[in-house]
């Protein structure tokens, strides 16, 4: 139970219900128990489409008179009820939410509901690539991104994370394909897959093309396209089985069978995606040394948190990502001991500062952590850091109130036991706190949970973090800071030696060069032209760093220091990566300092980059 000073707190945004209804959807899911869903797909690669048919098996348990689907940009050819021919309406579109589809329903309590649709150039879930894009250069590829409200671009559907059912899916193309679930047999061109355990719309994912596999564990494979898949093997097959291994002792043993990762084109808009025994990733994490492993340990960490325990709507999204990144550390420590899972908090906290910065006026009310999207905004436009390590901290924070991380263990199980295969609201989240941990309501009423959950800006207060590994970034950092401000008479090759940060991890060099670029944000500190060029003299390794976490925060350094040389050499970059945690804050930050050749870039490189990731960057652009 909460306390009543907490209850006070929290009444006025409780819902009257919990789960809190999803306001993102048109569809009436709450009128149906939805049983396993049939869906088949036939990809047609001359055409840039998939058509397909949906089959669902629905309870009208509230009585409704008709069943309403999500739809966008979807043909809509036939629907069936019960074996026979219906008619149906496709609603005028409603913004980023899309079109209902309506079709009546008669009096029978069950409902055999046969839908056969087709995707359309507008498709947003889906990006085709012409064979040229592609590695290989050999055959055209496919992909798809369902996350947070395109599946129903792909096909009609509850688009909700509040229904969860499992899927048998079907896939015609005629080149290999895998989908998120289990592989169920080929029979010529034809890909069956089942995925047993319930799972939201979003989850519902689609590659085909040139692929093939390798194993990376005993219970997983990396799959890519042959050119890039040996150099995939070597970069995820040392850490796959002890990032299970840890998850499973943490939180109990991995339910889905089989862990297998897809890497694909560069065009992927996201660094990774938890598509059930499909995780996606970009084709940036293969760096050759390993050192972008934590997305595969984040992928991963949803297979208990967003894969099983599923927010009910993107309002309450921290419950998927916040809770991800809490457990995707708590791996990282358990293999690489505490102060690596430190290390990575504090990385995470100043792009929790850099991120909430960066927000405009309009975007400031997506700092909360509870979302209010009830004015039907895009879920896309709230996308942030945010829910991540907002949630991450205040998760982090309850582990040290409630007595530290063993004590916090129970209830993570606890929690995971109560909640697997449903999907819960931040409301739920608080009552089953307070409940498991009954005897320690004053450590847990001490959060200033008004702040914590429904306020703009960064935490109220900053956890103590160990810094044992970062303390030489900025030591470095600092000695930068000191010899910049001495002016024009520093000679910086007599101080710094490429050697200073020869010894780095990846991780080192990015709190190393983000501490350099948080300097002159306060006006009170100038890079010169003399001080950015020594340091790319001394710190070579840098322009030629293939790790693209590293190379992006040197380009930022650099232009941002208003280093001319260096904004056609991001521009440059920027047409050779395709993931959004890049391509927005680049092309925003190029812009900045040279709209026109911003703008140029972007012209040239957009065709190459995913739809979602196009939309986003003409938004930020001022460009629609
Ligand atoms: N589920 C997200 C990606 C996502 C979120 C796609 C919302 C669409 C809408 C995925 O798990 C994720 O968080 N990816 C991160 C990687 C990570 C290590 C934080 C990313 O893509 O950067
Ligand atoms: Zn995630």
């Amino acid at each position: 139970m909460l306390s009543e000073k907490v209850q006070a707190v929290i009444a006025p945004h409780r819902p009257k219900a919990s789960p809190e209804v999803d306001p993102s959807t048109l569809s009436n899911y709450r009128a149906f128990e939805i049983g396993t869903v049939h869906l088949k797909f036939n990809v047609d690669f001359n055409n840039s489409i998939v058509k397909g048919n949906v089959l669902y098996d629905l309870k009208n348990v509230g009585k409704a008179s008709e069943v309403v689907l999500d739809t966008s940009y979807l043909t809509i050819k036939q629907v069936q009820v019960n074996g026979s021919l219906a008619s149906f309406t496709v609603g005028e579109r409603q913004g980023p939410l899309g079109s209902p589809l309506v079709v009546s329903l008669d009096n029978s309590s069950v409902v055999k509901l046969s839908i056969d649709f087709e995707t359309t150039s507008q498709c947003t879930a889906l990006q085709f690539l012409e064979k040229e894009a592609t590695d290989g250069q050999k055959a055209p590829y496919l992909f798809s991104q369902c996350q947070a409200i395109h599946a129903r671009s792909l096909f009609p559907c509850f688009d909700t994370p509040s229904v969860k059912t499992p899927y048998e899916y079907e896939t015609t193309s005629s080149l290999p394909t895998i989908m998120s679930g289990r592989p169920n047999g080929v029979e010529g061109n034809i890909y069956k897959f089942s995925q047993p355990i319930p799972i939201p719309s979003y989850l519902v994912a689609i590659a085909s093309g040139d692929i093939d596999k390798l194993p990376i564990g005993p219970r997983s494979h990396v799959y890519c396209e042959p050119k890039n898949l040996k150099a995939c093997q070597h970069e995820f097959k040392e850490d796959m089985e002890p990032f299970l291994e840890a998850a499973e002792k943490l939180v109990f043993p991995y339910p889905w069978d089989q862990y297998d990762a897809l890497v694909l084109p560069l065009s992927f808009p996201y660094g990774g995606m938890e598509n059930p025994n499909a995780t996606f990733v970009t084709p940036t994490l293969i760096s050759g040394d390993r050192q972008n492993v934590d997305v595969i340990a984040h992928e991963l960490a949803h297979s208990w948190l967003g894969n099983l325990v599923t927010n009910c709507s993107w309002e309450h999204f921290w419950l998927n990502e916040g809770w991800t990144v809490y457990l995707e550390r708590r791996i990282q420590g358990l293999i690489h001991g505490e102060p690596t899972r430190h290390f990575s908090a504090i990385i995470g906290w100043s792009d929790l500062e850099n991120s909430i910065r960066a927000m405009g006026d309009s975007a400031k009310r997506y700092s909360t952590l509870v979302q209010n999207l009830k004015d039907r905004s895009d879920p896309d436009d709230a996308f942030s850091t945010v829910p991540y390590e907002k949630g991450f901290n205040l998760l982090f924070m309850i582990e040290q109130k409630v007595g530290g991380k063993e004590v916090f263990d129970g209830f993570i199980h606890h929690y995971f036991k109560e909640f697997q295969f449903k999907s819960l609201d931040t409301y739920q989240f608080l009552d089953e706190l307070y409940g498991y941990f009954s005897g320690k309501t004053e450590q847990l009423d001490s959060i200033d949970w008004d702040s914590w959950l429904y306020k703009p800006g960064m935490p109220p207060t900053k956890p103590h973090f160990d810094t044992s590994m970062v303390d030489k970034c900025y030591a470095l950092a600092d000695k930068w800071y000191h010899a910049v401000k001495a002016g024009n008479k520093t000679d910086y090759k007599a101080l710094f030696k490429p050697q200073d940060v020869e010894g780095f991890t990846a991780n080192q060099s990015v709190v190393f060069l983000d501490t350099l670029a948080s300097y002159g944000k306060d006006g009170s500190f100038a890079w010169t032209f003399e001080a950015l060029n020594a340091l790319s003299e001394i710190y070579t390794s840098y322009s030629a760093n293939k790790n693209a976490e590293v190379l992006f925060r040197w380009f930022i350094v650099q232009v941002q220091g208003k280093n001319t040389s260096f904004y056609t050499k991001l521009g440059e970059w920027l047409g050779t990566v395709g993931r959004m945690k890049f391509v927005r804050p680049g092309y925003v930050l190029l812009n900045k300092v040279d709209s026109k050749m911003a703008q140029e870039y972007f012209h040239k490189f957009e065709s190459r980059y995913h739809p979602i990731c196009q939309a986003m960057v003409r938004k930020d652009l001022g460009l629609s």
